[in-house]
């Protein structure tokens, strides 16, 4: 049977999503006790969907496609213009092969391996300060660890100011006025100092690795066997680096995780890597980041008994299925056994995208992510000791992207024995 979808009577929403943030969509799922409903967004007709069934829909590319579904606003911020999140079709198929490559598991243990070296660096540099901002630190961890496993020489005094470009790029996104400036700013300059890098290495000044992301981009041929421009040779080298310095904010929810469910920091003590990984899938589910998704219908189409028309905006509740009653028993709960089972999740568990990444827009660095994250978490309770002052550590759902306030302030900083 054909049915309504039900309409969110407005002009436009887009200051009530800013307003409502995160939970935006749940909030309208339970008032028209439907997964879909009819809104406006960004002056666009948008049909919103959340539930069990709408990542398979959401993630269907015989149904959607990503051309025209992401805001210029946001790809000159967080993305870059023109880029492999906004493609279609063989050519991102082709495009995304080279991401995988880039992310093999060969790779992703190289990364690894250099990420705890500068952990371990760091550490010595923190004994003697009287506070730290966690959030702050592991950024610029990130920072060094990514450029030096990509290719991209980084001299030790451009560490912090490279690493708060590709912070602010990821936290300026979705604000308005001068903080969306300050995140345009941010990824002009970086573009600027990653095409001089693709050029450095064309010309052969620069002769970064075989493997590295430097080196595969520099030289990756499209479907039309052309070298990218040096401007899209940076933008997807960006979105290599930049994701890989996001990675901590994560970590920081990771150590609120820790400060406000205790009891696991014995219980990760003496226990396995397979406990590591169950508490870092749940600080993936339960703190927010990614806030929802967005498509273009390819064609006309009914789903659940409601008609979809060609060429309409259909965004993805991604905050809101994975706080779904219907998926996750308790889904306000702080729970890693829930991930004791070690299985696919192909599209029920989705906080950075669902379906086959090889295949479609999933995230390539869920891998990387997992992995940077377990190391934090060895790090946070088995290397360090440390006191945790009276600070401000909530974090809002409504300011999109969060973090908690304080960043994790830690003092007294030792190396446990
Ligand atoms: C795509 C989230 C880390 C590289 C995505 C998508 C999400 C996401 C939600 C979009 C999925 C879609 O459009 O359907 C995250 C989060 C991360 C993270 C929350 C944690 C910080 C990484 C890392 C890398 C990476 C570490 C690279 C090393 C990419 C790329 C895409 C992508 C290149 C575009 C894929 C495509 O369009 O085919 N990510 N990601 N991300 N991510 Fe991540």
């Amino acid at each position: 049977v054909k049915k309504q979808i039900p309409r969110d009577k407005c002009i436009d929403n887009t200051f009530t999503l800013l307003k409502e943030g995160y939970l935006f969509i749940q909030n309208r799922t339970e008032r028209y006790s439907s997964d879909v409903f009819e809104t406006r967004l960004l002056g666009k007709k948008a049909i919103c969907i959340s539930g069990k069934e709408a990542p398979k829909l959401f993630y269907n590319p015989i149904l959607m496609k990503k051309k025209g579904a992401l805001p210029k606003r946001i790809q000159k911020t967080l993305f870059g213009v023109n880029a492999i999140q906004t493609m279609d079709g063989r050519r991102h198929l082709h495009r995304k092969k080279l991401f995988m490559t880039i992310m093999n598991q060969e790779e992703q243990d190289r990364l690894s391996k250099i990420t705890t070296e500068k952990w371990q660096e760091a550490i010595s540099r923190w004994e003697g300060a009287s506070r730290v901002v966690l959030y702050d630190e592991v950024n610029r961890i990130l920072c060094q660890s990514v450029c030096e496993w990509a290719g991209v020489p980084l001299p030790a005094s451009e560490v912090k100011c490279r690493a708060k470009d590709f912070s602010t790029m990821v936290n300026t996104f979705t604000a308005i006025g001068p903080e969306y400036w300050k995140g345009k700013k941010a990824r002009k300059r970086t573009e600027k100092w990653i095409r001089g890098i693709i050029e450095a290495t064309r010309s052969g000044k620069l002769r970064p690795g075989r493997n590295s992301a430097l080196h595969q981009i520099a030289y990756y041929k499209d479907l039309d066997g052309k070298l990218l421009s040096t401007q899209m040779a940076a933008v997807e080298l960006i979105n290599v680096l930049r994701p890989v310095v996001a990675i901590s904010t994560f970590i920081t929810f990771t150590a609120v995780a820790l400060y406000e469910h205790r009891e696991y920091i014995k219980i990760l003590r003496s226990s396995d890597e397979n406990m590591r990984e169950m508490f870092v899938q749940e600080v993936r589910r339960y703190y927010p980041f990614t806030p929802f998704l967005g498509a273009i219908t390819r064609k006309n189409f009914m789903w659940k008994g409601y008609n979809f028309k060609k060429g309409t905006l259909v965004i993805l509740d991604v905050y809101g299925i994975n706080h779904d009653a219907r998926i996750w028993e308790n889904p306000y709960k702080f729970r890693p056994e829930r991930f004791s089972e070690k299985r696919e999740h192909l599209f029920d568990f989705i906080p950075q995208g669902g379906g086959d990444p090889s295949k479609g827009h999933r995230c390539p660095g869920e891998g990387i992510t997992i992995e940077l994250m377990k190391l934090s978490v060895d790090f946070l309770v088995n290397k360090l000791e440390f006191k945790i002052p009276e600070q401000e550590l909530r974090y809002s759902l409504i300011k999109i992207p969060s973090l908690p306030k304080s960043g994790f302030i830690m003092r007294k900083i030792k190396t446990r024995t």
